[in-house]
């Protein structure tokens, strides 16, 4: 069984298909709902207990996340920083993240990347659990030209490419990726691609090449969202509402989440949430009460 303590949100890149929501902001600041995106992606790696996590962005945006999250402490956790130049692809993260990762396993998951269902703990729980080398998971889209394409065989993975013009299946990748220590070492034998990027399927494929890939599949009613442009944001907006609102439920909520898996106590969570100005978070989290 493997142990997931570390964690990397890739938060940079150049947000340029929200032009021009994103010339003054970084992408993984802007609102999904009531908080910024980056809540949903930390929500999610804090739910699979990891509780050292490293945030990579921009040099220009980098002070944006540490006014938000500071080093973590207030919520028990650990929050450390590192720029990413240029945006150079996704697995550029396991190369700026070395030091971070050192001996360990690492999940690296998607700065604008939502997740949400009542399976998603089981999900996060066999992906570190059951993983042989790196895990991640499909997704059943009518868009999958759009993601990285999995192609099966029975169970089995036959392929893996990036925006395929004519793609293989329907199963998108989502942007989670659960990695043994060998993703610094895979990244580092990477090329940059056709478009200059070091593209996460290509470390992907060494895993499958080595026989060390797995491919969980998220089901029917499970909701993965990604909110790479300006009807994604409106879209998953409206989701996070219509879910909190029916439901009474808070969804990304990094106090909350922080105090059920025990990295805060009720003290210091109360103390978290009374420091908050008055604001209709504020309110919704005050009457859950850190349930969730
Ligand atoms: O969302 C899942 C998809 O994410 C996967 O199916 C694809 O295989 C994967 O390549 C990726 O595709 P996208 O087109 O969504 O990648 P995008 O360039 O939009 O970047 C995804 C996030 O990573 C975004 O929040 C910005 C951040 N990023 C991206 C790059 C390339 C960085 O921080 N630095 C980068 O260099």
């Amino acid at each position: 069984m493997k142990k997931f303590s570390k964690g990397i949100i890739l938060a940079g890149g150049s947000g340029s298909r929200l032009y021009p929501l994103t010339k003054s902001c970084n992408k993984h600041l802007l609102p999904i709902y009531n908080k910024p995106m980056i809540y949903y992606p930390l929500s999610t790696l804090l739910q699979a207990g990891i509780h050292d996590i490293l945030i990579i962005s921009s040099d220009e945006y980098i002070k944006d996340f540490i006014r938000l999250f500071g080093d973590g402490s207030s919520l028990g956790i650990k929050i450390s920083y590192k720029v990413q130049e240029n945006p150079n692809g996704i697995a550029e993260a396991f190369l700026i993240g070395e030091d971070f990762i050192g001996e360990s396993n690492v999940c690296l998951i998607l700065g604008d990347n939502v997740f949400y269902g009542s399976e998603l703990e089981n999900y996060l729980n066999n992906a570190s659990i059951n993983m042989s080398g790196c895990s991640v998971f499909s997704y059943h889209v009518s868009n999958p030209s759009d993601y990285g394409v999995v192609e099966f065989n029975e169970n089995k993975v036959i392929s893996i490419e990036e925006k395929p013009k004519i793609p293989k299946s329907n199963y998108a990748l989502t942007g989670m990726y659960f990695c043994d220590n060998r993703c610094v070492e895979y990244a580092k034998s990477i090329e940059p691609s056709e478009r200059g990027e070091l593209e996460i399927v290509d470390v992907l494929k060494k895993y499958l090449d080595n026989d060390s890939l797995e491919v969980f599949s998220m089901k029917k009613g499970f909701v993965w969202l990604d909110t790479g442009l300006p009807m994604n944001l409106l879209e998953a907006s409206n989701f996070i509402k219509t879910i909190e609102d029916r439901e009474g439920i808070n969804i990304g909520c990094i106090e909350e989440i922080s105090l059920n898996k025990g990295f805060i106590d009720k003290d210091q969570y109360d103390k978290l949430i009374s420091s908050m100005p008055s604001s209709a978070y504020k309110k919704r989290v005050d009457f859950n009460d850190g349930n969730y």
